[in-house]
């Protein structure tokens, strides 16, 4: 009787030793303790063993079944925990690897521009305001002394959404709607900067660009006044040296009109490719508000007067920051944009 417990213990064993996985192990677990397992039917012979005997029997397979599964918990602890090992072994991480960099945004150099203008307008009493880039028909020309079929509107080739609608050719458009929104008709001191659109695209025009527009509107404005303040918009932009020429122009909306150049900041005037050796480059629209605007939009042109300019911010940001295709502002190249981050 023991040497058959015996046998069976061993050959048990020997199972389990040789188990190769946690699969096998299981199988060799069904095996010998399953319902149809070798252990459980020596349980079964029980009953052929003379009563006195079946005891130290009973005792003796069940040191065996013990021993069995203690074996086999303790083989499966040795598989499951090889399997950590491995697992933990894949996933391991260098810690002392240099980390992936967190990539910085940086300004726009429009966005730059916009910011300095602001600032500076702002310290100089002026509001920011902004208008919508769908306009109509009357802010964006008739307002401004541009009626239906005026010449002038050819200029301005433009993307019309409906026979009303457009979309803003100039930021002038905001002039209007400030003047006629004034319900005290008081003086008016601001700046518009935003986007504007026309049908236009080459190495230095872009079907949407930006302005920025100032109107000043108050007793006793003369063109004193707006010589002033762009001779410090324009120093303050592009440097101390900078000069300033004035050359008589025509916009609908002003009288008199005029075209303002700056010196060269490149050739300090001497002549340079930048300025096609001419020492100006052509940077502004400016005037005195013309009388038929104030008066179209309700203010009393023997009572007030003001003066408007406007300026490209594209053309101002390509000067400053020497971009020599406006299309990179838009195309929003990071290896582009990133080189202003070192212009701080
Ligand atoms: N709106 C003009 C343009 O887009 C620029 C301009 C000229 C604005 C004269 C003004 C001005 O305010 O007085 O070409």
């Amino acid at each position: 009787m023991d040497n058959r417990i015996e046998e069976i213990r061993k050959k048990a064993l020997k199972q389990i030793e040789e188990a190769k996985n946690l699969q096998n192990l299981e199988l060799a677990r069904i095996k010998l303790l399953g319902r149809k397992g070798e252990i459980t039917a020596l349980m079964k012979t029980m009953k052929d063993i003379p009563k006195e005997k079946r005891p130290e029997f009973g005792e003796l397979v069940n040191q065996a079944k013990n021993q069995i599964i203690s074996d086999i918990a303790k083989k499966e602890e040795k598989y499951k925990q090889e399997l950590i090992n491995k697992k933990l072994e894949s996933e391991r991480i260098d810690v002392t690897l240099p980390s992936s960099k967190v990539k910085r945004g940086s300004k726009h150099p429009l966005n730059r521009v916009i910011e300095e203008i602001e600032d500076l307008f702002v310290s100089m009493g002026y509001d920011v305001m902004e208008g919508p880039e769908l306009e109509t028909d009357e802010y964006n020309f008739e307002r401004l002394n541009l009626p239906q079929g005026h010449p002038a509107r050819d200029m301005q080739d433009s993307f019309y959404i409906t026979t009303e609608h457009l979309l803003r050719t100039q930021t002038s458009a905001v002039q209007a709607r400030t003047l006629l929104g004034n319900k005290e008709k008081g003086p008016i001191r601001e700046i518009v900067p935003g986007k504007t659109y026309r049908r236009e695209d080459d190495a230095t025009h872009s079907h949407q660009f930006n302005q920025v527009e100032a109107l000043v509107v108050d007793k006793d404005i003369s063109f004193a006044d707006l010589k002033g303040t762009l001779e410090i918009f324009m120093k303050h932009m592009l440097g101390e040296n900078t000069e300033l020429r004035f050359r008589p122009s025509y916009f609908p909306f002003t009288e008199p009109s005029y075209e303002v150049d700056v010196s060269c900041f490149k050739c300090n005037g001497k002549g340079c490719n930048l300025c096609k050796k001419t020492g100006w480059i052509e940077l502004l629209g400016a005037g005195i508000v013309h009388p038929n605007v104030l008066k179209m939009n309700g203010y009393d042109p023997d009572e007030y007067s003001g003066f408007a300019f406007g300026t490209g911010l594209d053309r101002l940001a390509m000067f400053k920051y020497g971009i020599t295709d406006i299309r990179l502002l838009y195309e929003n190249d990071v290896r582009f944009l990133s080189q202003f981050d070192r212009m701080d």
